[in-house]
């Protein structure tokens, strides 16, 4: 196993569950200093409590990263607390299934908050430490994020957000070697969409779509985000990942070779 972040101090945002939780195990199982927050702290500790990571490699944090204040003292807990801030890991987001006549503004407003505000914060308030050590953001954004989804626009403004911020921020601070990159995921098997999985109906649509012909794995996604946030991405910056097994490589057009065969 390569030990690529040895020495390097990691702030993950929703780490308890999914891409997130696979971030985490992934950068510590390859040497990194590992500080993860979630809205649940008990969730938290259920979810890293048997990683066994000793004190000096780990803390955990209640932070709601719809809040400026929470995110701020998450971001300053941790440069405090391990002395630098390496890689910062934005994976929150939240989306609401809603025609546009139909969410409610107080919806609109979390799915914003949740996804895209977030990111702000967390990197407003990390930027200044991520440039004292050359480091590195990766965001979790989404295929959502590059394009429109039947019934998800709120998600994909805030994610459409997130994607261009991303680019934004990547431009602002290259000349301080501070690289900021996203993975769009696509499809993945997470406890968020466990019930896709389980209805039949969006099950076989998914299977006719995805040219890979499955959803992808949180530990996929992870493998991305370690990917982006290791110096082997040295000269990658402002690009946002798609992973999604080919999802966004295809128009979507009937699938002829695979209907004649059938
Ligand atoms: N699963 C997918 O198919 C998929 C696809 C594309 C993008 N994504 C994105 O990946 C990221 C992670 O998704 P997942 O499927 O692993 O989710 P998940 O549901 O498995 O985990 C989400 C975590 O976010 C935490 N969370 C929710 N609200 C929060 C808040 N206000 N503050 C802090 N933490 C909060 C939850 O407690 C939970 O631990 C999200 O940004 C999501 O939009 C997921």
């Amino acid at each position: 196993m390569p030990q690529r972040f040895t020495g390097k101090v990691v702030a993950l945002t929703a780490a308890a569950s999914g891409i997130g939780l696979s971030a985490v195990r992934k950068l510590a199982s390859e040497g990194a200093v590992i500080s993860a927050s979630d809205l649940s702290i008990d969730a938290l500790k259920e979810a890293l409590g048997p990683l066994d990571l000793s004190e000096d490699r780990l803390m955990m944090r209640q932070c709601d990263v719809t809040d400026m204040q929470q995110v701020r003292a998450f971001i300053d807990d941790t440069v405090e607390r391990f002395g630098q801030l390496d890689i910062l890991v934005n994976n929150a987001g939240l989306g609401a299934l809603a025609d546009v006549t139909e969410l409610e503004e107080d919806a609109w407003h979390k799915v914003i908050a949740v996804t895209l505000d977030s990111v702000f914060y967390a990197c407003r308030a990390a930027m200044p430490h991520l440039v004292r050590t050359q480091g590195a953001v990766v965001n979790t954004a989404s295929i959502s994020g590059l394009f429109g989804d039947n019934g998800l626009f709120a998600y994909n403004a805030a994610k459409g957000g997130v994607v261009n911020l991303t680019r934004a921020l990547a431009v602002d601070y290259a000349r301080d070697n501070v690289r900021v990159n996203a993975v769009c995921p696509g499809l993945t098997a997470t406890p968020r969409t466990a019930w896709m999985m389980e209805d039949a109906k969006i099950k076989a649509e998914y299977d006719s779509r995805l040219p890979m012909g499955r959803p992808g794995t949180p530990d996929e996604m992870a493998d991305a985000i370690a990917f982006l946030a290791s110096s082997e991405a040295s000269y990658i910056t402002g690009v946002n990942l798609p992973v999604d097994g080919g999802l966004t490589a295809a128009t979507n057009q009937p699938q002829f070779l695979r209907m004649r065969s059938d």
